[in-house]
Formats: C-alpha cells, structure tokens, sequence
C-alpha cells in the first residue's frame, strides 16, 4: 500500500460481519474500542484489510449503518474482488487469476436441477460468485451433487457454506485466503511484506483464511459450527490460531495482546489517562484521548468536576484557536468555557464520536500537523468533519501535549467531497 513507506508493523485482515461487526451490540461497543486501539496505536505504520462474503452493495450498505473505521483493503464477495484505498480501485489483475475454468452460466444453468437451492438477491450475485441458501440438513447433499456435475462439465469450483445457510459458489481459485496469498505475494514482491499479519473471522468463508501459511489468526468466541469443526479437523495442533473468550472485535483485541502483537488495551477502557505512559509522543493517541474524554463528558460517562474542565483546558494553548466546520473562529479559552455548558447534554442518548484515517507529520521536532476524520453518531444519524489539528509535545516528566490548533469542515454522509472546480 502506498500509504506506508515500508512494510506494515501489523496487517489485519478481519471479516466484517459477526467478526469486526456485533450485530448483537447494539451500541457498537467492541467495534468501537478496536477503532480507539487502531487509530492510536496502529494505523501510523499497520494496515487494516476488511474481507468480507458481502458485495460492494452490501458492504456500503453496512458501512452506512455502523461506526466502520476506513480499512486500506476491501476484499469482498469472499475473496472475488479486491480493491484499494477509500476510491476502492479494483485490482485487475485478481480478475484475471479467476477466470480460470469459471464460467458463471454453467454453475446457475445447474443449480436450476437442484430443488433445494434458493437464489439469494440479485446484488450478491457477483462475476465470480454465485450464492444461494441452503437448510443445514440439505447442505451436504447439495455440495455434493454440485462439485459432482460441475467437475463434468469442466469447472474447476469452490464450494463453501457458511453460517449455517449461505451456499457460495466460486472458481478454485478464489476466496478469502487465496485473496490473501496473493496480496502477500504481491506486498512480498514490492519488498513490502508485514512484519505480521492476523486473520480474524468466525464462518466457515473465514476457514480459507487460517490455511495461509504463518499468519496468525483469532476465531471469534461467538465463532460458527463449522468453522470450529474445521478447525478442529485441520489446524488443532497450530498455536498460531485461537479461539477468543471476547466476542467478535474484542476478540480481536484479545489476540493483539495474546500473540504480543503490539499495543491491546483500547484507550476506550482506560479512565485515568495520566496513569497510562506510552513510549514516546503518539499523535494519533492524544486525538482519540481527547475524543474519549469529549464523549464521556457529553453523556456524562464521567463525573462533572472542575478537574476534567482544567485537565480538558490544559489541553489547548491558552492563544489558540479552533474553526468550527461551519466557518466560525472561537478561542480555545472560549471553547472550553463552552465545554461547561454541554456536561450531560447526550446524556441517555445514543451519542458517540470515533475518529478515522488519522495521519500526522512532524514538522518540527516537537510540533505535529495531524490529520483525521472526526465523526458523532446520534442513532438518527452521524455527522463527520475533516479534522487538521497541530499539536505540540512538552517533554519533561508529564509528557503533556498542547493543541495549538484545529480546524474542522464538514463531510458528507459518506466522507466524499462533492464540490468540484476548486483547486486551492
Ligand atoms: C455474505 C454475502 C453472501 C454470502 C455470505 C457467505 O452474507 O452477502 O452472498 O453467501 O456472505 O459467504
Ligand atoms: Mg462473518
């Protein structure tokens, strides 16, 4: 990826749904405390690769609905398509790789002998990959029947089931772990290969990425039947692989810290930041504290104290400023005071900010330009801002950290800027 000079620290590649993504957290609580430890500790110099079985049009779909951080890959339709950065270019050469003995008209022309099968929407239906649903009691039959009549007729194909219901159907050579090899080959042959590299999924589409060899992998608590079985059946013996007490992104957390993979303790778990020393100035760390402290404050997470205000005004230079996205100056004395005002009013209320994309320059030996994406979730809906804050480090034993500056500016829903014709 272009965006690290160098190979990555950490490469995560999770699956999305019931793996980074709690469909039963309704406040998003553990995707929201991964977001925290990736934006502080790991986004500067890991990568973060989402690979999903959903298609493009599912996965905005599930973008739009939960506080998802930005990933520098998106692997979709299991393994099928690859593409990079936030534009999602597609990687044509993946492409290529599948057309090997696929031929999509063959496999539906087929599955119309099979009764038991059900087309699944018409959006899940990709170039290389067909889905249906299946009843458990029928799945096996199914698989057999098709690999039988599809070998025949000369496709090379793959066959998985996954959570007990989704039949996918792809060339031999796709899916999530040979998606995966193929981006390590690549990253390998830019010189570029992660340090590590930590697979996470809880199906049976996920089993595919535990074969890749020497990555480490979590299986989720809340992981499936079948991927448990498969593991079971061909990995038991690898300590590379575990299966987590947490469920899904804080299972991820917990390997983190399982493997000694770097930081594991989300600044969203910790109460007393002056208690919590890091090695060094990490920008990145300071933004998503302030935010943590920021959110408590507003829902009344924490106690209404004339210390929080101070420790919160001590933050910022006494002569800086801030832009509100709406083009208004405020002081950052101002601000604070302000502060004041707002202790409690998201109180009871779905109310959350998380921050994405953070990216920081030095530009003087103690100074930062820092660059992030801010967004507040309101259950109705979220609202996101542009965010360049410059930030100054204070050596000394307190190794406080002063914003001198912030400037915000509104984005749209999806982070994309709509305005063209300007330049500067
Ligand atoms: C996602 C996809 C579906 C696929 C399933 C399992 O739910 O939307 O098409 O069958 O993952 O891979
Ligand atoms: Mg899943």
């Amino acid at each position: 990826m272009d965006r690290l000079c160098g190979p990555a620290r950490v490469m995560i590649v999770s699956d999305l749904d019931h793996t980074m993504v709690d469909h039963h957290d309704p406040d998003d609580l553990s995707l929201l405390r991964f977001n925290a430890l990736w934006e502080a500790h790991y986004r500067h110099d890991s990568l973060l690769v989402f690979s999903t079985g959903r298609s493009p049009t599912l996965y905005r779909k599930l973008r739009e609905q939960k506080p998802m951080l930005s990933p520098d890959i998106t692997i979709m339709s299991v393994g099928t398509e690859i593409t990079y950065g936030e534009a999602m270019l597609p990687d044509d050469g993946w492409e290529h790789v599948l057309n090997q003995k696929w031929d999509r008209e063959i496999v539906i022309e087929e599955a119309s002998h099979l009764s038991h099968l059900k087309f699944q929407s018409p959006t899940e239906q990709r170039p290389h990959k067909v889905s249906f649903y299946v009843e458990k009691e029928r799945a096996q039959e199914a698989i057999a029947t098709f690999s039988k009549t599809l070998k025949d007729r000369g496709l090379d194909v793959k066959i998985i089931y996954s959570g007990g219901i989704d039949l996918d159907i792809l060339p031999q050579g796709a899916g999530k772990g040979q998606a995966l090899a193929y981006l390590l080959k690549k990253f390998n042959s830019e010189g570029k290969l992660p340090t590590t590299t930590l697979v996470c999924g809880d199906s049976g589409n996920d089993a595919d990425l535990f074969s890749v060899p020497d990555v480490y992998g979590v299986m989720v608590s809340n992981a499936q039947e079948e991927l448990l079985q498969w593991h079971a059946e061909n990995a038991k013996d690898n300590p590379k692989i575990i299966h987590a007490t947490e469920r899904c992104a804080s299972g991820i957390i917990e390997a983190l810290g399982h493997f000694r993979l770097g930081a594991a303790i989300s600044p969203r778990d910790i109460t007393d930041y002056s208690q919590y020393k890091t090695e060094g100035f990490i920008p990145g760390l300071e933004v998503v504290k302030f935010y943590c402290l920021y959110e408590r404050w507003c829902r009344a997470d924490t106690e209404n104290s004339e210390k929080h205000l101070q420790d919160m005004k001590h933050t910022f230079s006494a002569n800086g400023v801030t832009v509100h996205p709406w083009g208004a100056e405020q002081s950052f004395s101002d601000a604070v005071e302000a502060l004041r005002n707002c202790y409690g009013d998201k109180q009871g209320k779905p109310f959350r900010v998380w921050i994405d994309r953070i990216s920081g320059q030095q530009i003087h030996s103690d100074t930062w330009v820092v660059k992030f994406r801010k967004w507040e979730f309101y259950g109705e809906g979220r609202r996101g801002c542009i965010t360049t804050a410059i930030l100054q480090s204070k050596a000394g034993p307190s190794e406080q950290c002063v914003w001198l500056h912030l400037h915000q500016t509104w984005l749209n829903e999806m982070g994309i800027m709509e305005e063209s014709g300007w330049i500067f």
